[in-house]
């Protein structure tokens, strides 16, 4: 499976912070934003990851994270010539997808919850073994705001609205989405909506006609944050930090998520964390490498 991280967009609701710098970008705690919606893909097996933004603010992320060697795995770059929706990035991205099947995060969705990557390898090979598309839904208390699923009680979707005035459900459709490649005809096929976009919930709609979407409850015990607003980008990193000091671990590390996979070896981990030694973010990198190279158990196994 081919990952895109779709990190454009003008993040008009956080000016003046994001006059300049790119949402996604900013810190969510101790790392840009971007690092978490990357560690689901990487969480999930995927180890080709193209990442889409804006004309201007695509250098920033290639600074940021390079060509991906040196965490075992491969990022290249696309232009967004202009917020155009979310399914555009199906069209930029058609050559990266090839004949694979895709996955499409936001670049500022910030998961984190208990088995969350077995619940991402699972579905990801049951899209390799049978089609289909999984989405991945959450409760809220506000869904007009989002996406909105109904599924009928085997998980599979039999509607699906873009905010909705009344919506059918509180089951919120986050921005995780994996399909089979039938997704670049149906990306390729959409006509923009009334706003002018290509709309991830038409892609979505076509998949749910058709049978074969499905939804994957993430449930109570998990964290979807939302990074929207200053409140809520300030709240996301309040719950980072408070997990990361109560648990001695931290979320979304890269270096460490490519050393669990076995992509990178302790060595290169701990050159890696060296870099960064004056953060408490490189001094976590080394030291995991370190007990790795000894042979301890990891401080967080893949779950
Ligand atoms: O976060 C989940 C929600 O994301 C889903 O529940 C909705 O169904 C989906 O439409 C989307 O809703 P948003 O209101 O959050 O969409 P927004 O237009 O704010 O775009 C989400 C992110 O994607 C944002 O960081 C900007 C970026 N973006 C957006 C557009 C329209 C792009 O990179 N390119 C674009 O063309």
């Amino acid at each position: 499976m081919k990952g895109i991280v779709l990190a454009g967009g003008s993040g008009t609701r956080l000016h003046p912070v994001t006059r300049a710098v790119s949402k996604q970008l900013l810190p969510v705690y101790d790392k840009p934003m971007i690092y978490y919606p990357i560690s689901v893909l990487m969480l999930a097996g995927i180890r080709d990851v193209l990442v889409i933004s804006t004309p201007v603010d695509l250098p920033a992320f290639r600074r940021l994270l390079g060509d991906g060697s040196e965490l075992g795995v491969e990022f290249s770059y696309a232009e967004q010539a202009a917020p155009n929706g979310l399914a555009e990035a199906f069209v930029i991205g058609a050559e990266h997808v090839g004949d694979d099947t895709a996955a499409l995060v936001l670049g500022d969705n910030v998961f984190h919850g208990p088995g969350f990557s077995a619940i991402l390898r699972q579905q990801v090979a049951r899209i390799e073994r049978e089609a289909g598309c999984a989405l991945f839904g959450y409760p809220v208390s506000d869904p007009e705001r989002y996406g909105v699923g109904e599924a009928d009680d085997r998980g599979r979707l039999v509607s699906i609205e873009e905010k909705p005035a009344r919506p059918r459900s509180n089951r919120a459709i986050t921005g995780l989405y994996l399909y089979d490649n039938d997704v670049l005809d149906v990306a390729r096929g959409l006509t923009p909506s009334a706003r002018g976009e290509l709309e991830i919930t038409d892609v979505n709609r076509a998949y749910v006609e058709r049978g074969d979407a499905r939804l994957i409850d993430l449930g109570r015990g998990f964290a979807w944050l939302d990074t929207g607003t200053h409140d809520s980008l300030l709240e996301a990193g309040q719950y980072v930090q408070v997990l990361e000091h109560r648990q001695g671990v931290r979320c979304a590390c890269l270096e460490e998520i490519a050393l669990d996979q076995g992509w990178i070896t302790p060595g290169q981990a701990y050159a890696l964390g060296e870099r960064q030694g004056k953060s408490g973010y490189g001094a976590y990198v080394m030291e995991l490498a370190t007990r790795a190279g000894r042979g301890f158990p990891p401080l967080r196994a893949v779950a």
